[in-house]
Order: C-alpha cells, then structure tokens, then sequence
C-alpha cells in the first residue's frame, strides 16, 4: 500500500517541481582507474547549434539537470551537436544523455515540436569504419538515457544531437555525469579534437595550371595544419619539397597530368587527386590588369567615355605598364531585352553601338570587358543572363568582348545553385570560340576559391566591394569593406590561388581620393564624424593596397578616373618592379607567414628563386619590424641582397633577419636574392645587351658574353603567354616567331637569374 501510494504520483508525473531534487557526482580515479572528465576537456572543439558551452553547466549556464536529478559534471549542449573525443586508449566512456529541466516549461507548451532531440553515440576505429553503438529520442520530463560503452580499441568516440521530430527549439541536450575511464600509467588521458583535426581533406587547389617551361610551384596544405603530406605519381620534371609541402619543377609537354597527395592525419591517411593541366593558351596565365568603370561612372557610363579612357591608356602608357583590360561595368543595358530576347545596350549612353566603342578599343591594342549577373537582374537592376546564357555570350562574343565580369545579386544563396549558374555562363561562352576571360563576382560567400575552376572561370572575386577607406572595423559588414577588410578576406586563401585560377581582392582604390561613386559613398558619414572633409585614402594607403593586392597575386584592376593621372599616382600604378611581382609567371599567391594584429607578413616565390616578402603595419604608429628569414623560407647561411620595390634599389644585405621601420599603415616590399656565382655574374654584366631581331616567321635572341651558360629563353605576349621558347648555351638563339603586330617579352632565365626586354613588333 505504501509502495503503491509513493509510486502513483511519479507515473502522474506531478511531482516534479516539488519533488527534492538529487545531486549525483560522477566517481573519482582510485587505484583500479583513472578518471577523465568530459565536462572539463577542451569544449572549443565543440560544434554546437546554439548558445555557448560552459564547463558542467547546461546551455543556459545553470546547473545540469534532468529528471530532478542534479549532475555536477559533463556538457550541456543544444542540438545540432557534435563532440569528437579521441580516445587514446581509454578503455570505457559512461553518461546519461537528456533534455535539460530548464526547457521543460517551453517544451510543456509544445511537447511535440520543443524539447525532442536526436542523439547517436559512434565509434571509428584506426581505418575509418564507424559503428554506430546507440541512438534514441531524447525529450524534456523524460527520463534520461544510460550510456556505457567499451571504447577499447576504437580511436575516436562520436557523440551528436541532432533536431528530432520537432524544430530544434529548446533542444538542450545533456551529456550528463560524462567520463571516461583509463590508465594513467599506460596512456595519456582522452581529449576533444575538432572535426577539422580528424577530417584528413586537403586545404589547397586541386586543379592547378601551368604553362610549358614555365616553372611551376604548388603549395600543398590541409585543413589540419599538422597533417603531413606525401605526393605519388609526381610527372617528369616536378619534384616534392616535403619540408615545405610544396611541390616544384617545370613540364616542357602540353598536357593534362595527374598525380596524387595523401594527407596524413594522425595515422589516418586520405589520398586525393590532383589535376594539372600544362598548356600554352591558358586563359589567365597572369593575373590580368587593368581599369573597371564601376566605381568613378556607375550609371554614367558611355561611349564617349570608354573612348576617353582607352586614349588614356595609350596616353599614359598603361598599356606597357601590363594593363590590358578596359571594362564596362554595371549599367550598359537598355530597360530591357531585344523582342527576340537577345541584350540590348542603352542607345543613349552608346549611340554608336556597341560593336564600334569594341572595335575603337581593340584599335589601341587593347582588350575590353562586359558585365552581367547570374540572375534575372543585375545588382543596380538591369536585365541579367539568368536564362539567356547562350543569347547573351553570343552576344558579347559577336560585339567582340574579351571578358565577362559575372555577379551574383538577386540570385539565390546557395553553392550548389551558384555552381550550376556559374558553370552554364561559363559553357556558354566557350561555347562560343571566343577567348572571353570569365571573371566570377560573387564576393565570396559560396567560397568559389574551391569550385570556380570548374565553371571555366580564372579568376574570382573573394571579397564584396572594396571602398575607398582603409579600416572600417568592427563597422565593416558587406556594404563597407576597406582595403585592411578586402585584404584580410583575401590573405588566407594563397593556397587555393594561382596561374590560371586568381583570388581577386577587387578594384583598388588608388587615384580615387574620395571622389569615386559608390566606393566613397560615405563620405558624407565621414565629413560628419571628423569634421574634414573625406579625401580618400592616403598616398601610403594606396601604395599599400597596390603592395598587397600585387604579392597575393590578385588581378591589378583600376577604377579611377584615369582621363587625368597626377604624376604621383602615374609612378604608383606603373612602378615595373612591383607589377613584377604581381605578374610573376610561377603565378604563386603570397603566403601569410605572421598575422599578429600588428602586422602581416607575407612571402612569395618568384619563378627565378628569388623571395619577396611584404609587411604590413596595421597599427596607427611606426613600428620596428624584425623579419625571421628562415621563417620566409631563406637561408640562413647566406647573405641575401635586399632590394626596395618601391624606392627600386638595393637597400642593404641580410643574412638571417632584416630589421626594418615601417610607417603606420605602411606595406613594405622587399625582394631578397642571392649574390651571383660566376654564369649569374655575366647575365648581371651582359645587363642592357639583350637584344632581339625578328621577321615575320622567326625571333632571334641575343645575350652578349654568356656562351657556354645554358640559358632558358621565353618569348610571351603581355599577357603572360608564352609564344615560342628554347634554350641555348650559345650567345643567340633563332626561334619561330610568327606573331602579329603588337608588343611583347623576351625573358631570358640563366642559374635562376632573368632577364626581360619588351619589344614592339
Ligand atoms: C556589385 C559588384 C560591383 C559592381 C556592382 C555593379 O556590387 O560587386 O563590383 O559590379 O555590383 O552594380
């Protein structure tokens, strides 16, 4: 009877908030075992679907609670959860596993859809098989669950929530009184790792591009930093540097070559396929160069203005300075579409058509872009291509555009959707036969560093839209991104970047001063919050940005209004030195070495074995800044000769570490080369003796007092690609030549050390 009248209300279920609530404690280590608490392990490696974990307290930061019991110890989580221990030889892991107390009165108002939640206790073991142990339904008033599981032999043990039949609300899923119980003596306790740490997935390009006898450098990384790679099936000519995980060499065979990486994670291996494709009409061998309309016109945009601009081109010599690209950005279209459906440009702002302003381009030697979006509206609302991919690339292919800018407004938000939108455009314009260089705008948010090959892009925007500030802070959202915001967006990816496949940082600011459009749109903001007026960035901002956006090897891209260049911006935009850096042919993006708040130092390979290493000063005073150059991948046993880009002399020698004072906000660029051995010295001597005589069929290529040294001679137009090439240990080489009028380089490479000369033909 007493048995009886105790057990009635708990099956009621009324007793709950009255009843005395139990404190439980998990056991301690004695002599038989060692005890490892999961509450107190490392929580940061935890995927968690809302709130933030605290050490043994529920989601809510109270004590745990389930069923009136109180348990000093585990993890309270929400669902979607997911808890990686790797187990290092614990033998058994014990929990209860439940919904929190605290939601009970939300779940009460809707038990059905609050409070219900999904768990699964996993194991894997050393070669990826995963056995499931336990799964249930867990719901807020409901008794908790027991688990108990032998870990013995298994590597990692998996503990997940997920959203049950309801809606992933209230879910506070308990791993209550947790632990795992091992030997001290044998093994060192079992730890939290992050999905990232177990995964073994390659964090870097898997398809890579090179041109024949162009040497090529692919940096090989994972998403674990402290994986190791190994390569198999490397092609002739390439070799693996495993100390740097990168892999190096040149390919004289036009081809598509594959060999593979195998990350090593810990014991648990993963290999990958890696697709090379060696090729002499690559699309974007060199990040390309040149001016956007977008930021001074916008909606002004016109015929006479893109006729202005590309006499500007010729007037400044942009041109020989490597910018090819005159693009017509946003707001070129009619209200609408031709009845057939076909684009129509606005007649007003090109009265001429399109077609002409094209032709009057290409007449200064020059190439020129269009815009579009892969949607049915562009972002300042113009027709898009969405659906009218084939019209529209025949379109641009027939008025004779050689690029297409490609955005991604009005469209819908996810990667797969972008893949296939990206890819049908970018099949449309091959279809064509028409070299149209693909430029991919989606700013970002799909990540496109991982997919943009495969539409048939070479490069992608990796940031939104760069403004005419330097630092917005923690104001910067997608509307405001100043240059520190567009680099730092940019800095992480080196290894996704390279020939062919570019991570854009978009239009530099330079030579704005605050008079573009859009890009200072708040200058008003500005003028009001300081009380001057907004100018822009300053000189050493701009010379910054160049700095940085050049050693990441992002397209060189203006958007300024280049009618009228003073001449301090003229040496900024044209500094060879730099631009030569951007333009290296290994194509290798600049690698982030240090990013301390202060400052950011990046290094890149150049394709002659020299080092260029920018440093940034993100502070607002001048710093003193000490460069580790082993930590930069130099030598330390060697005397390197440093070589200021931007004062375009050598400023000392270095051997070990280079101290160097920078100004707030400062970039500076340093190129680090080693002294010449004796074939390196006569290429140094023989300077201004390269010499090239050519005719309609062959190039003959002269370099005075280097017979006997073989030297590598490439000849490539000034977009990178290489036109004929040879080697020779003779003083001149005759190579086929067969090229048009235009203008072009010869590059002569000898011991490492190079060369060029630009010709006219
Ligand atoms: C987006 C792009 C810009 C520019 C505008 C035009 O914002 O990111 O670069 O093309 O659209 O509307």
């Amino acid at each position: 009877m007493k048995k009886k009248l105790l057990l009635l209300p708990l099956l009621l279920g009324t007793v709950h908030t009255n009843a005395q609530k139990v404190t439980v404690a998990p056991p301690t280590s004695d002599a038989s075992r060692d005890i490892a608490l999961l509450g107190d392990m490392n929580l940061t490696k935890i995927v968690n679907g809302w709130g933030s974990l605290k050490p043994n307290k529920s989601i809510d930061g109270n004590a745990l609670s389930m069923n009136d019991t109180i348990y000093t110890s585990g993890v309270g989580a929400h669902a979607t959860s997911k808890i990686i221990v790797k187990i290092n030889g614990a033998t058994r892991f014990v929990s209860r596993i439940g919904i929190d107390d605290e939601v009970i009165a939300e779940a009460r108002t809707n038990p059905t859809q609050y409070g219900v939640a999904n768990y699964r206790v996993s194991l894997k073991g050393e070669n990826n098989d995963l056995h499931v142990v336990q799964e249930g339904t867990i719901q807020a008033g409901k008794p908790s669950f027991s688990v108990d599981v032998n870990t013995n032999g298994w590597k990692y043990l998996i503990l997940e929530t997920f959203a049950g039949v309801g809606d992933n609300v209230c879910d506070h899923t308990n791993w209550a009184n947790a632990y795992f119980e091992y030997y001290a003596r044998a093994s060192t306790p079992p730890i939290l790792v992050s999905e990232e740490e177990i995964s073994s997935k390659l964090a870097c390009a898997t398809k890579v591009y090179s041109q024949p006898n162009v040497r090529f450098m692919q940096k090989l990384r994972a998403t674990n930093p402290k994986a190791t790679i190994s390569v198999e099936g490397l092609p002739t000519g390439l070799t693996y540097n495993a100390k740097r995980q990168l892999i190096e060499g040149t390919i004289a065979e036009e081809g598509t070559y594959t060999y593979n990486a195998i990350v090593n994670n810990d014991g648990e291996l993963a290999t990958e396929a890696i697709t090379l494709e060696v090729s002499s009409k690559l699309q974007q061998p060199t990040p390309f160069m040149g001016w956007l309309s977008w930021n001074v016109f916008e909606e002004e945009i016109n015929d006479e203005k893109v006729r202005q601009v590309a006499d500007a081109f010729e007037k400044y010599k942009l041109n020989d300075a490597g910018y090819n690209y005159l693009c017509i950005d946003d707001l070129w279209h009619a209200t609408s579409r031709n009845a057939d459906g076909t684009p129509a440009y606005n007649t007003t702002k090109f009265p001429h058509g399109l077609k002409s302003v094209v032709d009057y381009v290409h007449s200064k030697g020059l190439k020129i872009g269009i815009y579009s979006d892969a949607a049915e509206r562009t972002c300042a609302g113009c027709f898009g291509s969405f659906g009218y991919e084939t019209q529209d690339a025949t379109a641009y292919a027939n008025w004779g555009f050689d690029l297409l800018k490609y955005d991604y407004c009005h469209a819908p938000d996810d990667a797969e959707t972008a893949k296939v939108r990206y890819k049908t455009m970018g099949d449309a314009l091959k279809a064509t036969r028409r070299n149209i260089l693909y430029y991919m705008c989606e700013w970002g948010p799909r990540e496109p560093w991982k997919w943009g090959a495969e539409t048939g892009a070479t490069c992608w925007r990796v940031t939104y839209d760069s403004r005419d500030f330097w630092d917005w802070g923690a104001k910067a959202d997608a509307g405001h991104i100043g240059a520190i915001q567009g680099f730092d967006g940019t800095k992480n990816l080196w290894a996704y970047g390279g020939v062919n496949r570019w991570n854009d940082a978009d239009m530099m600011c330079v030579g704005l001063h605050g008079k573009g459009k859009s890009s200072s749109h708040d200058a008003a903001t500005y003028a009001q919050l300081h009380g001057t007026k907004y100018t822009g960035m300053t000189q050493t901002e701009y010379q910054s940005q160049f700095s940085l956006w050049s050693i990441m090897a992002s397209p060189l891209t203006l958007s300024f209004d280049i009618r009228s260049i003073n001449n301090e911006d003229l040496a900024l935009i044209t500094n060879e030195e730099v631009i030569a850096v951007n333009q290296d042919r290994m194509g290798v993006q600049g690698e982030l070495i240090q990013s301390d708040g202060t400052f950011d130092v990046l290094v890149k390979d150049m394709e002659n074995g020299d080092m260029t290493v920018a440093v940034l000063n993100r502070s607002n005073t001048t710093k003193t800044y000490t460069l580790d150059m082993a930590k930069a991948y130099m030598y330390t046993d060697s005397t390197y000769i440093v070589r200021d880009l931007w004062q375009k002399s050598n400023i000392g020698t270095a051997l070990g570490h280079y101290t160097m004072s920078i100004a707030p906000h400062e970039t500076k660029l340093y190129r680090f080369s080693l002294p010449t051995t004796t074939g390196l010295k006569k290429m140094a001597t023989s300077k201004n003796k390269l010499k090239v005589a050519n005719n309609d069929s062959t190039i003959k290529v002269t370099l005075s007092d280097t017979k006997g040294f073989r030297k590598r001679i490439l000849v490539s137009d000034l977009f990178g690609r290489v036109l004929t090439q040879g080697t020779t240990t003779d003083e001149s080489l005759i190579m086929p030549f067969d090229a048009g009028h235009g203008c072009y380089v010869v590059n002569v490479v000898c011991n490492g050390k190079s060369q060029s000369l630009k010709f006219k033909r």
